[in-house]
């Protein structure tokens, strides 16, 4: 498939899409205390998502069960939530979530600490989530690519964390994931050259140890092999002539 152009018009959409995106994240921040369960965020994310008009993209995409991810601890995205599943004190929860407004997908996530972590976790969280915003200096019209990718993989790499190659970013738009793929790690080519009106989900996913994640029994949580904590950052972002359009963000 190749790698589409949004209109003035798409985009007017997908921005909506953002925004309600960004507030579902911030209400979801609130709502994270130790004590609940992993499907309680699920059932209130849903919930937000359907109050402001939107479908949960989530929810039955390619089987999988729920509207939000949630991981924990060492699982690195696609968390199934479940009532068994108690969140508590010093854990680190990682929210995925996506909506589909007007028929356009927007697609963001945070990673939240739960009361007091350890500083190393709370270093894990910081770095994840600049490391996409060091990625996105490169996201412009004209540059590459895999310029992205590089940049992002240059931050993270003197901290000694692992970052995932398994999964990547990806394209956005009427579909929730489109060309071109985003990887997260340094590239030998260039790729594709970056136009206006392209709309990008950038999602680092970096483990405070190795990179290797395996995938569990129910086909989709992803956990790390070595057990070690992870952390997941995304927004849906627009490329434009100048500086980055962030969708899913409200600044
Ligand atoms: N943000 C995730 C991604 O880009 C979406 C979760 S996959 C789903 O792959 F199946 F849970 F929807
Ligand atoms: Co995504």
């Amino acid at each position: 498939m190749a790698v589409t152009i949004k209109s003035a018009r798409e985009i007017e959409l997908m921005k909506e899409a953002g925004k309600i995106l960004a507030k579902t994240h911030d209400e979801l921040e609130k709502f994270i205390r130790p004590g609940i369960s992993t499907l309680d965020i699920d059932r209130k994310g849903e919930e937000i998502i359907r109050s402001f008009g939107c479908i949960p993209s989530f929810l039955n995409y390619n089987g999988y069960p729920a509207s939000i991810c949630v991981s924990v601890n060492d699982e690195v995205v696609h968390g199934i939530p479940s009532r068994h599943h108690i969140i508590k004190e010093g854990d680190i929860v990682s929210l995925d979530a996506g909506v589909i407004y007007k028929g356009y997908h927007s697609d963001a996530a945070r990673t939240w600490g739960v009361g007091e972590i350890s500083p190393e976790a709370a270093k894990l969280i910081e770095v994840t989530k600049q490391s996409f915003f060091e990625g996105i200096k490169y996201a412009k019209a004209g540059n590459h690519l895999y310029d992205i990718s590089n940049a992002i993989d240059a931050y993270v790499r003197p901290f000694g964390y692992g970052i995932v190659q398994d999964l990547v970013g990806h394209g956005i738009g009427s579909h929730l994931h489109e060309d071109p793929e985003i990887p997260n790690f340094r590239q030998k080519r260039r790729g594709i050259k970056l136009q206006p009106g392209m709309t990008l989900a950038v999602e680092p996913m970096i483990n405070m140890g190795r990179c290797d994640v395996a995938w569990l029994d129910d086909d989709w949580t992803v956990v790390t092999e070595d057990g070690s904590l992870s952390a997941h950052y995304e927004n849906t972002i627009l490329i434009t002539e100048d500086e980055p359009v962030i969708l899913s963000l409200i600044q």
